[in-house]
């Protein structure tokens, strides 16, 4: 990553119970819009990478045989394990890896997900390795909500987070001078990715967010992970919950984008033709 910033597994620490109610969510149809775009049916196998506490890869086992959700978070791990228990979603598997450990002896796979979380791995390794792991006819996703406007005050949230962690943005044990790295659609080009097709899944409703889906929003991140306050924890949640004042906020649920990148057919093995 930019910036001399190394990945280490406290990154997403303390995070994993705050994620599925802190979180916007995605746009209810994704997974079938993403299901038809890939002619998904009861053979195909779906790895979602990153996958947290299992929010995709629980939205797409009903269209698949077997998804594998795989996040190097034991505790995000535990909890995708629970939601499919509540829910008696049985063709899922948990896998406590790396995107860097890719293919290990997952197999292949017609769809490969990635919901906000390329950004956190070596990305042109991985996405050389997601190449080479496709079916025929698979995909390399990308799963995402585009912005939409800010109701709740998430620039004061911001700023308090500041206040207690220094300006810039923490990362695990590390800072992030300039952020993540954006433009993958040239990392998926130097992989052997051709054009993106994109799908804009449009959700719309609103929703009442409370001080408590706020405090979980900021704990649900990685820039204000609960570990990252150490003993002045419950100092910024008090702080945090004055700022909210106990209100609820309306917020519009933005659209969610799928991008689907397949590979590029003039592409042999590792090298162009
Ligand atoms: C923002 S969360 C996204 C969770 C889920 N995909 C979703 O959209 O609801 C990012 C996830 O990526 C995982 N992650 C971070 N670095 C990773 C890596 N190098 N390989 C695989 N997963 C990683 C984190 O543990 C975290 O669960």
């Amino acid at each position: 990553m930019a910036d001399g910033w190394e990945w280490d597994d406290t990154l997403f620490k303390g995070t994993a119970a705050h994620y599925t109610r802190g979180r916007i969510p995605y746009a209810p149809a994704f997974a079938e819009t993403l299901a038809t775009a890939l002619d998904l049916d009861g053979r195909s196998r779906l790895l979602d990478v990153g996958c947290g506490p299992g929010i995709v890869t629980l939205a797409m086992a009903p269209f698949v045989g077997e998804a594998i959700g795989m996040d190097p978070d034991l505790d995000m791990l535990a909890e995708a394990g629970r939601q499919a228990g509540r829910r008696g979603v049985t063709n899922v598997r948990w896998e406590a890896s790396r995107a860097e450990d890719l293919p290990g002896d997952l197999g292949a796979f017609r769809a490969v997900v990635f919901a906000q979380s390329f950004h956190w791995t070596d990305r042109d390794l991985v996405a050389a390795a997601v190449r080479r792991m496709l079916t025929p006819g698979g995909a390399f996703v990308q799963i995402g909500n585009l912005p939409s406007p800010a109701v709740a005050p998430y620039e004061e949230i911001g700023e308090l987070v500041r206040r207690y962690l220094g300006p810039v943005r923490r990362a695990g044990q590390g800072r992030l001078v300039n952020g993540t790295p954006g433009r993958e659609d040239l990392v998926l080009a130097r992989a052997g990715f051709a054009d993106v097709e994109r799908h804009v899944v449009p959700a719309g409703e609103v929703v009442a967010r409370t001080a408590d889906d706020l405090v979980a929003w900021a704990f649900s991140r990685s820039d204000s992970a609960p570990h990252l306050f150490g003993d002045r924890l419950a100092d910024f949640e008090q702080d945090l919950r004055a700022l909210l004042r106990g209100r609820v906020f309306a917020e519009r649920l933005p659209a969610t984008e799928i991008r689907i990148w397949r590979p590029d057919i003039r592409w042999s093995g590792d090298r162009p033709i």
